[in-house]
């Protein structure tokens, strides 16, 4: 089937069968494989996405689900070549190691300052709790999160 839908800010058209993921059709379909696949049962949040700005694992949700809304992934954080600032507060306080959690470390992060532009450390920790790291120990994803963090603005 056709699905229409709106990916970092684009129309794209994907032609997909009934069962298939939204993270398979970004990431095999639409050349966007920065969402990873770590799981595939909505247990790592190495595949979140925002659905019309809700934080969802794109491994739970049907691409055909998602026909007519607008999807951002890490790709559409980035503007006019310049890193979104909490792309680069990961890169800038080594919360980055083999990476494969980090984007959706950085989109989780990015939703959460979006609604709260200060969260408190047990905002936080609730924000990313859907997001497994094996080897960060989380205190540089913590670390990268309040550097991001920028009180008053979004
Ligand atoms: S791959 Fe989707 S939650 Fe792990
Ligand atoms: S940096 Fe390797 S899983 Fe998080």
């Amino acid at each position: 089937m056709k699905v229409e839908l709106t990916v970092n800010g684009e129309r794209r058209e994907a032609d997909v069968w009934g069962g298939e993921s939204l993270l398979f059709t970004l990431r095999e379909e639409l050349a966007l494989p920065g969402s990873k696949n770590a799981c595939e049962q909505g247990e790592c949040g190495s595949c979140s996405v925002l659905l019309d700005g809700t934080l969802v694992c794109a491994c739970l949700v049907l691409t055909a689900q998602a026909e007519g809304h607008e999807i951002v992934t890490v790709e559409g954080l980035a503007r006019d070549g310049q890193l979104h600032r909490v792309q680069e507060a990961f890169a800038e306080t080594g919360a980055v190691q083999c990476g494969f959690c980090t984007p959706g470390l950085v989109v989780a992060t990015a939703a959460l300052l979006e609604r709260r532009p200060d969260p408190s450390d047990d905002e936080i920790r609730e924000a990313l709790s859907g997001n497994l790291c094996r080897c960060t120990g989380y205190q540089k994803i913590f670390d990268a999160v309040r550097a991001a963090a920028a009180p008053g603005t979004s």
